[in-house]
């Protein structure tokens, strides 16, 4: 892999929840333009993870580094120029219910953004119509399959042309033909956005599908990560444990 620089580094992370240790000392840093797939069993705190990255919540403790900022010591209001930088498919991808799909897509960019209805429209469009979804603006997401209300949701996610994009379980709940459909959309937005994408999941297979680098959040750390074909080859026991699916959810 060529040198690209670190746009994500996280030194020392720890959260806890009352006695529930979380996450405990991970380390983790990630490159500009990859594509990382954070593997782990249930329950592991790889939601909690992208939470944190994504500011959503804080950590007890560590560093996030985003570019050359460390984001845990930031208040709110300087959070909001970095929250832009990135894009997030929440778990499940729950869209907004009484918004149709196109209101969905323009949520974020009336939330950040000052543009006119018709650079709104015209946003909205091409963002619908790069997951495949042209012209079903006016549809309520109750007229919408499953799949196509996580490509709604991936729409929305890249709606403010993030430079990062954090993927929570974007195939889970899906058909084999959706979950393909998703893989191949997470490929392709990568290869057309140029984006840092980082994509949370407990399917190995998608993993390998989506995937530059692969890392297996165990027991509150990150146990390895490395690529496709040195997660294949690792003698480390957690590792060879998750690909038996040994640690399956
Ligand atoms: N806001 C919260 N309050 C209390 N416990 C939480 C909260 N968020 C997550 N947890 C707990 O932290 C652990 C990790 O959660 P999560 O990151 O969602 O796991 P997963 O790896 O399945 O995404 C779980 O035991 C979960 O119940
Ligand atoms: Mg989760």
């Amino acid at each position: 892999m060529s040198m690209k620089r670190t746009i994500i580094e996280i030194k020392s992370l720890y959260k806890s929840y009352a006695d529930l240790q979380v996450l405990q000392g991970l380390d983790l840093g990630i490159k500009q333009g990859e594509t990382i797939t954070i593997l782990g069993g249930s329950g592991t705190g790889k939601s909690v993870l992208l939470k944190l990255i994504a500011g959503l919540e804080k950590p007890d403790q560590g560093v996030i580094k985003i570019g050359t900022r460390d984001i845990v010591p930031l208040t709110e209001q300087e959070l909001i120029p970095i929250r832009r930088k990135i894009g997030m498919l929440f778990q499940g991808a729950a869209l907004f219910d009484s918004l149709s799909a196109g209101e969905n897509v323009a949520y974020p960019i009336r939330e950040h953004f000052r543009l006119t209805e018709q650079a709104i429209q015209r946003t909205v469009r091409e963002k619908l119509s790069l997951v495949g979804l042209d012209g079903i603006e006016d549809k309520m997401p109750a007229e919408l399959s499953g799949g196509m209300k996580k490509r709604v949701g991936l729409a929305r996610a890249i709606a403010i042309d993030p430079e990062i994009i954090l993927y929570d379980e974007p195939t889970t709940g899906l058909d084999p033909a959706n979950t393909q459909r998703i893989n191949q959309l997470i490929v392709e937005l990568q290869k057309i956005l140029k984006v840092t994408s980082i994509v949370v999941t407990h399917d190995l297979d998608s993993a390998y599908t989506v995937t530059d680098r692969l890392a297996l959040l165990h027991k509150g750390r990150i146990a390895m990560v490395g690529t496709k074909e040195e997660f294949k080859a690792s003698a480390i026991q957690e590792v060879q444990d998750f690909i038996a699916k040994k640690i399956v959810d």
